[in-house]
Parts: C-alpha cells; sequence; structure tokens
C-alpha cells in the first residue's frame, strides 16, 4: 500500500528537506510524487539542465527508504519556452506564462522540447532505486485552437469521416449554411456569433482527448526501457477533457485526484470516485493520487475536515481497491498560486492535528493488506463482485456540455452521482462500464443519461438479456448528435416497448401515481407493449415496464430512485 503526496522539494531551502524526510518516516510515508512543477528548475535554460538538487533529493529519499514516483514536468512550461507552446484560446489570444498549464499539444516545439526533457530524465534517473513509478504530466486538460491544432484537427477528422461529404452529412452543415467545400475551411471551434454546431463542437473533444493521450504515449515511449510502471493523474469533476476508457487502456496504474465538493457529501463522492476509478482500472493497480489533508471544498471556500475524516476517505478508497493513498501535497506551500492549499505538513507545522491525523493514517494503513481490511474498518460486509453496472460515458457528458439542448437542467454529473449514491447507500458492489463494454456477468444495468450513442453500442445494450433501466435522454441522437428520428428514446424504444413524441421539461416537482417525487423533466410516453408502473399527475405514463426493461422518463428523487431499484426492479 503505498502512502504519501506530491512532494515539491524544489520550493524549500534545502535543510527543509531533511526535516522532511525525516517526518515522512515518522507518518509512515513510503511514496512521493517528485517534480510535476520543476520544469523550470530541471531546465533553466533551452537545453541546460540542473540536476544536482534533484540528485540530492532522489538520494536523501532513497536513504530514508521512501520510493519516489517521478513525474515528467511538461504540465508547466518554463517562461523561456517559445510562444508557439503556449495555446491559443478560442477567441485566438495567444495565453500568457504566468501561471501553469499553458502548453498546446500540438505544437512541434512544445512536443521537441517535452521529449528532451522526458529523454534526460531517463538517462538520470532511470535506474536509480528509488524510482518506483513515472507520473507523466499532470491532469491533461488543457485546449489551444492554433494553427498546428487546427491542422491536426483536419487530419484527425480526414481519418474518421473519410470524405468532406461523410463529414458534411455527419456535422449536419446543411443547417446554418455551414456546408465544407474543402477541409482546408474546417477550423477547432472557435469563437463565433451564436451556438457553435454540436457535431463540430463533439467531435473536437474527441480529437482533443486523443491528442493528449498521443502526447501522453510519447513520454510513455521514452519511459518503457526503464521497465517501471507508467502513471497520469486523472481530474475529478465537471472539467473532463479525456476519455476516460481510451486513456485507461494505456496508462499502467490508474491514478484520480479527489477533491469532495462538501462535508456532508464527502463519503458518497469518495465512494463514487474510487468506484470510477477501479472501474476504468479494469483489474490493473489504480490509486487515490491527490486529495487534501485538511480540507474539502465548497462553494469557493475550503473548510476543514472534521476529525477523523481524512482516515475515513482515504479508506473509501482503500476498500475499493486503491493500491495506495496519496495527498496534494506534502508540505503546505509558502507562497505561490496555492499558498492556501493544505498539506499534510500544515503552515502550523509537525505540532497539528493534521500532521497527527496523517501519522495515525499512516499506521492504519501499514496495518490493513487487502481492501476488505479497510471494509472492516468502515464497518462495512467484505466485498464481493458488482452485479450492478452503470453506463458511464465521457462523450455522453460532452454532447450534455452544449447550449443547444432542450433543458438547462439536463446535469449528466448529477445523473450519474445520484445513480451511484443511491446503489452506495445500500452497499451495493457496483461497476461502471463503457457502453461498449460486454455486460453478460451483470443482473441489472442502469443507463442514467446517454444521449448520443452509436448503433452498435445501442444493439449491444438492447440484447442485454438481465434487467435494464433506462432514463430520459438516453439514446436519443446517434454519435454524431444527430436526432434518431420516429420517436424518441430511438435506440431504446422497442426494447422498452414504449415510444416518446414530446418532450415537456418542468420547473416544479411532481407527485407521480405512485407516491414517487419527480422533477426537472417529463415526456408524453406512448405505450407499446410495455406496461406503466406509475403516472403523471395528467395521467400520462412515467415510469414503464416492458418485461425486464424498464422506463424511467423523469428525474425521480433519491428515495423515489431508490425504491424503483429496490422495490420494482429487484
Ligand atoms: C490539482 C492539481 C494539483 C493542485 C490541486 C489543488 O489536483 O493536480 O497540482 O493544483 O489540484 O487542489
Amino acid at each position: 500500500m503505498y502512502y504519501g503526496g506530491d512532494y515539491n522539494p524544489e520550493q524549500w531551502p534545502e535543510e527543509v528537506w531533511h526535516e522532511d524526510v525525516a517526518l515522512m518516516r515518522r507518518a509512515g510515508v513510503n511514496l512521493v510524487t517528485v517534480g510535476v512543477f520543476a520544469w523550470s528548475r530541471m531546465e533553466p535554460a533551452p537545453g541546460v539542465y540542473d540536476f544536482g538538487w534533484l540528485d540530492r533529493v532522489m538520494d536523501l529519499l532513497h536513504e530514508g527508504g521512501i520510493q519516489v514516483d517521478l513525474a515528467t514536468p511538461t504540465a508547466s512550461p518554463p517562461p523561456w519556452m517559445p510562444a508557439d507552446a503556449r495555446n491559443v484560446t478560442a477567441s485566438g489570444a495567444r495565453l500568457m506564462y504566468g501561471s501553469r498549464d499553458t502548453y498546446c499539444v500540438h505544437s512541434p516545439v512544445y512536443r521537441e522540447h517535452s521529449r528532451a526533457i522526458v529523454s534526460e530524465l531517463v538517462a538520470r534517473y532511470g535506474t536509480h532505486p528509488a524510482l518506483a513509478m513515472w507520473h507523466v504530466h499532470n491532469e491533461y486538460g488543457s485546449a489551444c485552437h492554433c494553427e498546428h491544432a487546427a491542422e491536426a484537427f483536419r487530419t484527425w477528422l480526414q481519418r474518421r469521416h473519410g470524405t468532406l461529404e461523410s463529414l458534411n452529412d455527419a456535422w449536419t452543415t446543411a443547417f446554418w449554411s455551414q456546408h465544407y467545400s474543402s477541409w482546408q475551411q474546417i477550423t477547432p471551434p472557435m469563437r463565433t456569433q451564436w451556438h457553435p454546431n454540436p457535431a463540430h463542437v463533439l467531435d473536437w473533444r474527441r480529437f482533443r482527448s486523443d491528442a493528449m493521450l498521443e502526447h501522453f504515449l510519447d513520454a510513455k515511449r521514452l519511459l518503457a526501457p526503464t521497465g517501471k510502471p507508467v502513471t497520469t493523474n486523472y481530474v475529478f469533476g465537471s472539467w473532463v477533457d479525456v476519455d476516460h476508457w481510451a486513456w485507461s487502456c494505456e496508462v499502467d496504474v490508474i491514478a484520480v485526484d479527489h477533491y469532495p465538493s462538501s462535508p456532508e457529501t464527502a463519503d458518497e463522492e469518495s465512494a463514487f470516485a474510487a468506484d470510477l476509478a477501479r472501474s476504468w482500472a479494469a483489474g490493473k493497480p489504480w490509486m487515490l493520487m491527490e486529495q487534501a489533508a485538511g480540507v474539502v471544498y465548497s462553494g469557493g471556500r475550503t473548510l476543514p475536515k472534521a476529525p477523523g475524516e481524512l482516515a475515513r476517505h482515504s479508506l473509501r478508497h482503500v476498500a475499493a481497491g486503491a493500491s495506495g493513498v496519496l495527498f496534494f501535497q506534502w508540505r503546505a506551500s509558502r507562497g505561490g498560486a496555492e499558498l492556501w492549499h493544505h498539506g499534510m505538513v500544515p503552515h502550523a507545522g509537525p505540532d497539528s492535528r493534521t500532521f497527527r491525523e496523517v501519522c495515525e493514517l499512516g499506521r492504519t494503513l501499514g496495518a490493513i493488506s487487502s481492501a476488505d481490511g479497510a471494509r472492516e474498518l468502515l464497518g462495512l460486509a467484505p466485498s464481493r463482485p458488482a452485479e450492478v453496472a452503470i453506463v458511464w460515458d465521457d462523450q455522453a457528458w460532452w454532447s450534455l456540455q452544449s447550449p443547444s439542448l432542450p433543458s438547462p437542467d439536463l446535469d449528466y454529473w448529477e445523473a450519474m452521482r445520484q445513480a451511484h449514491r443511491v446503489l452506495f447507500r445500500r452497499d451495493v458492489a457496483v461497476d461502471f462500464v463503457s457502453p461498449s463494454a460486454d455486460l453478460s456477468r451483470y443482473r441489472m444495468v442502469l443507463v442514467p443519461c446517454l444521449p448520443p450513442i452509436s448503433d452498435a453500442d445501442a444493439a449491444r445494450l438492447r440484447a442485454f438479456p438481465g434487467t435494464l433501466v433506462v432514463s430520459f435522454f438516453s439514446g436519443v441522437t446517434d454519435e454524431h448528435n444527430r436526432v434518431r428520428l420516429g420517436g424518441h428514446p430511438g435506440a431504446f424504444r422497442e426494447r422498452l416497448g414504449i415510444r416518446v413524441d414530446e418532450f415537456r421539461p418542468i420547473e416544479e416537482p411532481v407527485k407521480l401515481s405512485d407516491g414517487s417525487t419527480a422533477g426537472v423533466w417529463s415526456e408524453a410516453v406512448e405505450l407499446r407493449g410495455a406496461e406503466a408502473v406509475a403516472h403523471y399527475p395528467d395521467g400520462g405514463a412515467a415510469i414503464t415496464r416492458n418485461g425486464n426493461a424498464w422506463y424511467v422518463s423523469t428525474r425521480l428523487d433519491d428515495d423515489s430512485l431508490d425504491r424503483l431499484l429496490f422495490t420494482h426492479c429487484a
């Protein structure tokens, strides 16, 4: 079990490093991530390397018995980096250095400098005894709309669509006179007068994820000869720029950064994050790469964690199978943009509640040898394989980040959270699955929100023989964001035995005939073989059943969804 955090010795004088290692040993820390944002210290001028300080840090950590997750520092290029490497916004403005994440993965000069610094790290530390794994970059997610990006996008589109004709068709460019007569006319979605074309934007999001993955794979190829596993940390939350299913096939150790959004929901949020990470890992090792030692963010405020919460949130991940629990960061910074971000060693120093809890957690983790050990500490029954799956699709989420929707209340994140939360409260083991996953091992599959779906994936889901629970605004479009015609939800209406001819978003909650509370959305559902199990106040079908296929045409509150899943569908 790995325990530790991001360690940024470059922010501190060398005397502090000795204290750091002594305190790490006291806390039971055995792994630290080093160098994530240290590019300008490693390479103060182009091609001029200064690794003396890092040599000493690596040796010191090794002497202290602490392993290193050594980072490639490419998320924060130094000020000397040529302007061409910095990203251009959708308005055409080039961003300036002075913060972090100003990089363009399409820029040849950035790619070249990225490869050079990775090669230097491999040559210098590839056989260092402290090296446990490589940490590529940090939270991939910057967008760039420069000419290099446009060129790469066009090449990607040519591969995806083959001909301009088929791209025009897929993007419905007949709408608003957007027909392209040459590949050169196609650009990234730039700032324009009114709503962008949602199919254009969806392909752009797919392309960006693939392009960042290429940058990751560039590094991975260079790191491969060292034989050490390669990780990268996923952002967790609504800033979702990578297609986690595609990425997770390439990442050796899946790693998530998780910062709960409120103290009341932190526990179930942690379980949600852990189940997603475990599902993305699909049997490979995974870990909680970052969390905050003393704080939960809530509406822009940083609230201290209540006593014991630090351990509880960590154990949630271990209970789901995490092989490591790390924090951002080891020592709280004195200055810089995140000077008020907590550390395992807070500004007050080791004589603090946070550090005492950090040490206690180190002892607890040191004594646990399995996920069930953590489950026991949390008062949970031993783990068992999941029989229930929730379909998760980043691409569906991207499609819901569009302004071209029939209601502003369609919320992908909340739909996923709610489905998981209701199962979590009953301690039901649950996996997340991609829309193209093999579903044969599950008894029940939930599709809480999946607007675009390809024909092949739709056919696979329709053929699932177990209990299928589909919620509103799923299967309504194809993979190009084109509406499936002939009544909603086009991809599933036959299996569900229904046909919807009108969406009726609602503002105020309503009571259904079975006592359920419903809100956000309603529909005119016509029964075509299904029976209604709950009706709207006007008598229309709200929840339907066709054999073991259920349709929920509205947003139920948690108790009502619980009743549906555990009383009706059970
Ligand atoms: C992210 C980043 C870290 C740090 C934390 C602060 O997870 O990876 O570098 O900025 O957020 O919450």
